[in-house]
């Protein structure tokens, strides 16, 4: 079974994005961590929104550090479509179509990098969180790597209060119990 690692970002009240974009939840820190992660990756994997988006760069353009990192978009949808609309764009991202029954083996059989070290056959999902969970859910092993921010996020997919603030929160202390995770904060 292939290594998968699930990478994202969310606030300390659970918002995924601000305004849409998931950069007004990272920090610096968070950043850092998940470039590092996309350079071990033999593929990566996005989402058909994420893909189709002509605000974010092209992840394995020409020149970039990536350039000879395959980027699969997987979709429930029509992929032909699918893969006419990423080449009306010009990128270089491969579309596959999955069923919940089909995800494991999809996964399995897609391209990697031919230079990976390795022992490394790492594929990394950079989708947001609908086609995350979707991967969490139907294949066996996936790993989530999920990052939180010590920021509180006001926006409309922000459920669970509606107060806006900006509170600043320094983190003082990590529990675990079971699968219980504690994070204790602090005003800054
Ligand atoms: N916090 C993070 O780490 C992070 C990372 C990426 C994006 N985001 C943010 O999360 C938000 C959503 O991201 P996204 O739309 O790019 O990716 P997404 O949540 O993975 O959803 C995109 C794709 O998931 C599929 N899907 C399956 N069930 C769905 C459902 N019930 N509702 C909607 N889509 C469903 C659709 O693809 P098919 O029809 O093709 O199957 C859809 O195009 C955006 O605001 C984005 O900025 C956050």
């Amino acid at each position: 079974m292939r290594r998968l690692i699930i990478s994202l970002v969310q606030s300390i009240n659970g918002s995924f994005a601000q305004d849409n974009w998931s950069t007004g939840v990272s920090t610096e820190a968070d950043f850092r961590n998940f470039i590092a992660l996309r350079r071990r990756a033999s593929a990566l994997i996005i989402d058909r929104r994420t893909a189709l988006n002509p605000q974010l760069p092209v992840i394995n353009a020409p020149g970039k550090a990536l350039e000879h990192t395959p980027v699969h978009v997987l979709t429930e949808s029509d992929p032909d479509l699918l893969a006419r609309q990423l080449g009306d764009i010009g990128v270089d991202y491969r579309a596959r179509q999955f069923t919940r029954d089909t995800l494991a083996e999809v996964v399995a059989s897609l391209a990697t990098r031919a230079d990976t070290d390795a022992g490394e056959d790492l594929i990394v999902c950079e989708s947001g969180p609908n086609l995350a969970f979707r991967l969490l859910e139907h294949y066996p092993g996936a790993e989530l790597l999920l990052s939180i921010s010590p920021r509180y996020i006001h926006t409309a997919g922000s459920h669970f209060s509606g107060l806006q603030a900006d509170i600043e929160l320094r983190l003082i202390e990590v529990r675990t119990e079971d699968d219980q995770v504690f994070l204790r904060y602090r005003r800054a």
